[in-house]
């Protein structure tokens, strides 16, 4: 019992570790570029401008992206899952694209991986 008490803690752990620090390998990038730039999945560029990025869209609804770079994996992760509850917004024009379920787990952390890349 203790030995399967101590597994479990440790793959839980080994979870939030990988949140924490989400492999920036390009094709993750390059999926989370995709995701970011399609229209039936984040169009994200609808409404985002990208910092030394040539975006396809209007990108003129939210604030331009600039210096996510330096932002924590975790915050960003929380930024897309749910806006509202990340930044204590009571109203906001970005939709909470991870408790929705527009993008999953996975989706998420490819956009992370672009959004890392944006200077
Ligand atoms: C319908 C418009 C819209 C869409 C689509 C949208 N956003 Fe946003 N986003 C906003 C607005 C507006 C804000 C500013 C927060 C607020 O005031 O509501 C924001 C804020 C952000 C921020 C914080 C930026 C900062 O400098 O503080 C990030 C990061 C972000 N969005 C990423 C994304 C990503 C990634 C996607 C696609 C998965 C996306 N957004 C899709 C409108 C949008």
């Amino acid at each position: 019992m203790k030995l399967v008490k101590s597994l479990l803690t440790a793959s839980a752990l080994s979870g939030l570790l990988m949140t924490a620090s989400i492999a920036a390998d390009a094709d993750l990038i390059a999926k989370g570029d995709k995701i970011f730039n399609s229209k039936t999945k984040g169009n994200c560029f609808a409404c985002h401008d990208v910092n030394g990025k040539k975006i396809d869209g209007p990108g003129s609804f939210g604030p331009k992206l600039v210096g996510l770079s330096y932002w924590d994996d975790k915050l960003l992760y929380d930024t897309i899952y749910d806006i509202y509850t990340a930044r204590g917004l009571k109203i906001s024009a970005m939709p909470a694209f991870g408790k929705t379920g527009w993008l999953d787990d996975a989706e998420i952390k490819a956009v992370v991986a672009y959004l890392k890349t944006i200077n």
